[in-house]
């Protein structure tokens, strides 16, 4: 069953994404980052355990990320990753986004649930926000993976208006398929 993640998750969250970041396969979390983004998350739950995560991040009025994307070693290879990223795709159409977006090493997966590889200079600069806190930054070698949405319409999303005080992150636009 899929449903979405409380703060007594947060801890079962962590030890599944931190497992996998300690073997380079995606980035670390910290409590704070996932009570932070908490109301972004769904978990996987069978028999009272949780056995995976993920996240869908609104990037923009057309686009999503998902992000955290990670299933128990011992029960990879049961659908559990595919249940979670279909929840993230149910998620999406629910919000009219368009969109979504994956920065993976998991090619082969993401193109089993209708991913294609894009250019990673075709997404928006907001997207990369969260680079400053990886240790690869400056040899980035995540592949980017999109999902159109056919059924969701088009929206005539605003650019980045710039904002009467402080700064905002410039959202570039990317190539549309
Ligand atoms: C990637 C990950 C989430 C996949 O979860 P999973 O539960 O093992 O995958 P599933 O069992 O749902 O697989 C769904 C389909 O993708 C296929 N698949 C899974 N991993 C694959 C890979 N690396 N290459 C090609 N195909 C793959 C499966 O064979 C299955 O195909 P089928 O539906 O035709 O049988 C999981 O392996 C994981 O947690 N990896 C480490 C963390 C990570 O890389 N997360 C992604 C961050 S973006």
């Amino acid at each position: 069953m899929i449903r979405p993640a409380t703060v007594h998750d947060v801890p079962r969250i962590s030890e599944i994404i931190n497992s996998h970041a300690e073997l380079g396969r995606m980035l670390f979390k910290s409590y704070a980052q996932l009570y932070e983004s908490l109301r972004d998350f769904a978990v996987f739950e069978r028999d009272g355990q949780v056995l995976g995560c993920t996240a869908l991040a609104i990037i923009w009025a057309d686009l999503a990320e998902v992000r955290s994307l990670a299933v128990d070693d011992a029960a990879r290879g049961q659908g559990i990753g595919r249940n979670l990223t279909e929840w993230c795709i149910a998620e999406a159409r629910r919000l009219q986004i368009r969109r979504l977006m994956s920065l993976t090493y998991e090619q082969g997966f993401f193109e089993k649930l209708g991913f294609v590889v894009v250019d990673k200079d075709t997404l928006p600069l907001k997207v990369w926000s969260d680079c400053v806190r990886c240790p690869k930054r400056d040899g980035c070698d995540e592949i980017a993976m999109v999902r159109t949405l056919h059924d969701v319409p088009v929206i005539d999303a605003a650019a980045a208006p710039p904002t009467p005080r402080g700064v905002s992150i410039p959202v570039l636009q990317y190539v549309d398929d």
